[in-house]
């Protein structure tokens, strides 16, 4: 297969448009941006499609996708039994980086939502997605647009390193606004549950709605795609947490340690340490009081160390802050757990 890449600018054309909407209809994936990462969709109620999916990503069968509407009201299209909170909720983050997982009808096929009776559902804040949504004219599931356990693709040629040739289309929309997936938000219950944070955060939510109960990973997992390795990139990730000093001679003397077998060491820290380690790749995610820029920087880093081959990644810990347990999050799983802390 050989994939057509269009720039946002195409999706004015009406050959464009055309084509995006018969190869959804067909079954066939298209990938486009969204304001969290680049998603890769499919006509929600088409088997085919979404079959596709599962198979392009590598993704296991039992972890669901979201699907992605174009209009706040399509909500009652595809789901039911809704709590009496839900309409605040989409009132204040909709179009926006929360999706909420609530009773599905019927149509909703299980192989999209992994055999589960909720499906998750959003509304993305970015006007190609919602562009690209608006010409399929059905709806669309979109998991992140990466291989399964890789890091979420925030920009086109992260997309290309992991789908040319493998997807029909690939929409380049520029690099993406936020850099996180979307907050997970359990919305069947009368106290909602985070299953995955994300940049609309507990506090945030809570301002509107009230108690919002967070889950953690250490419980069963109630979000499935939880469960398994994930933004993972090639090398070995390790965090490191403790002062500053100590993280910069900590990291340092393993970088010494590596050197010497001629290993390949990476560094991923903020933009005030990036001149503390000699002999590693260095990937500084930004200015430690900038929190969106470091947010937006990190999946880029992640992939940034596999084009160096870097065998060996240090994290100087850098989450803190409003998007502390978000980052905290992606940065525990792309370690596989593995935290060095320096007392
Ligand atoms: O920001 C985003 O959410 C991006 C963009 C493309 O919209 N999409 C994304 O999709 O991150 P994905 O498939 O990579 O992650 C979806 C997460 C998984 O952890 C999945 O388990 C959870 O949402 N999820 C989806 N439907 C669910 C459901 N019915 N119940 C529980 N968890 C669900
Ligand atoms: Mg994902």
């Amino acid at each position: 297969m050989k994939t057509r890449i269009y720039h946002a600018l195409d999706l004015e054309k009406a050959n464009v448009q055309t084509d995006i909407k018969e190869t959804f209809l067909r079954g066939d994936n298209v990938v486009f941006p969204t304001e969290t990462v680049y998603g890769i969709g499919a006509y929600a109620l088409s088997e085919i499609g979404i079959k596709n999916i599962y198979r392009v990503k590598g993704r296991p069968s039992d972890n669901p996708l979201i699907m992605h509407i174009h209009k706040k009201e399509d909500i009652f299209k595809h789901t039911k039994n809704h709590q009496p909170y839900v309409k605040k909720l989409i009132n204040h983050f909709w179009p926006g980086p929360l999706t909420l997982v609530m009773e599905k009808q019927e149509h909703v096929p299980k192989q999209m939502t992994g055999g589960l009776n909720t499906v998750g559902l959003r509304m993305p804040n970015h006007p190609v997605a919602l562009k690209v949504i608006e010409i399929a004219g059905v709806p669309i599931c979109a998991p992140s647009a990466n291989l399964s356990g890789r890091p979420s693709s925030t920009m086109v040629e992260h997309v290309i390193e992991d789908f040319l040739d493998r997807v029909d289309i690939i929409i380049d929309g520029g690099q993406t606004t936020v850099g996180l997936e979307s907050t997970v938000l359990d919305v069947t219950q009368e106290i909602p549950m985070i299953l995955r944070p994300g940049s609309v955060t507990k506090a945030m939510l809570e301002q509107v709605i009230g108690q919002v109960l967070e889950g953690t990973d250490s419980e069963q997992p109630r979000s499935p795609g939880t469960k398994y390795r994930h933004y993972a990139p090639k090398g070995q990730l390790t965090i490191v947490e403790g002062s500053q000093e100590k993280m910069i001679a900590y990291i340092q003397d393993q970088i010494e340690k590596h050197h010497l077998n001629n290993e390949r060491v990476g560094v991923i820290c903020t933009k005030d340490l990036r001149d503390e380690f000699k002999n590693a790749v260095v990937f500084h995610v930004g200015d430690p009081d900038q929190e969106e820029e470091i947010v937006s920087n990190l999946f880029p880093a992640l992939r940034k160390m596999d084009q160096y081959q870097i065998e060996y990644i240090y994290v100087a810990q850098f989450a803190k802050g409003t998007y502390e347990v978000a980052l905290k999050n992606r940065l525990l799983k792309a370690a596989n757990y593995q935290v060095i802390q320096l007392t």
